[in-house]
């Protein structure tokens, strides 16, 4: 039998240990990744997501880019310099591939950055490769955009619509 001391003690203990592991399971919680062809897991390693903003975005799955007018035009540059551009036209308005700044997307799920950075990733079963390092290019596992850029790349196309992708 415990001693009304030594029940709340224990008591208390028992309530810090609940919450270090909610913390520690809150912490551990990364986003889970889908892919755009078939909604099945994508996995992405973690240590690719090298910058704070990119941490962020593994956490939260919100683009902390939006807005920022460095990273957009940051952005800009890459979209040039993977030929997005010859596919999507300078503005990102659409050429031979689709226009990007929505309000409606071919998926709809490119309304979110999530959703939009795992197209952009992974690419689409309808044309569109995947950008994703170490994807982009089976002959060459450099090649390709790390998550910063394609978040970059995501906060360029949101500066030209009423779409966020954070909301
Ligand atoms: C060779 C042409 C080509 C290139 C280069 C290309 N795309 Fe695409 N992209 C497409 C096509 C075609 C689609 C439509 C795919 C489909 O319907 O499955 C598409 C779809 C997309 C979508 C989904 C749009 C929606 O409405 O849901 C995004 C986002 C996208 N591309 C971003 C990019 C970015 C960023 C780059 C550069 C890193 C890029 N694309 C390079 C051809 C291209």
């Amino acid at each position: 039998m415990l001693g009304n001391k030594a029940f709340k003690s224990t008591l208390f203990v028992g309530m810090l240990t609940l919450a270090g592991l909610t913390l520690a399971f809150q912490a551990k919680a990364d986003v889970k990744f889908v892919t755009t062809q078939d909604g099945s897991p994508l996995e992405i390693k973690a240590d690719l997501f090298d910058t704070p903003e990119a941490k962020e975005f593994l956490k939260t799955g919100k683009n902390p880019y939006i807005g920022n007018e460095e990273a957009i035009k940051k952005g800009k540059k890459i979209f040039g310099l993977y030929s997005c551009t010859q596919c999507h036209g300078p503005d990102a308005k659409g050429q031979v591939g689709p226009g990007l700044i929505g309000p409606t997307f071919r998926y709809p799920k490119d309304a979110t950055n999530k959703g939009m950075f795992e197209t952009i990733w992974n690419g689409t079963n309808g044309g569109m490769g995947a950008k994703g390092l170490g994807l982009m290019d089976p002959s060459d596992p450099t090649n390709g955009l790390k998550p910063d850029e394609v978040l970059k790349v995501i906060a360029w196309i949101r500066s030209h619509g009423g779409v966020n992708g954070n909301e």
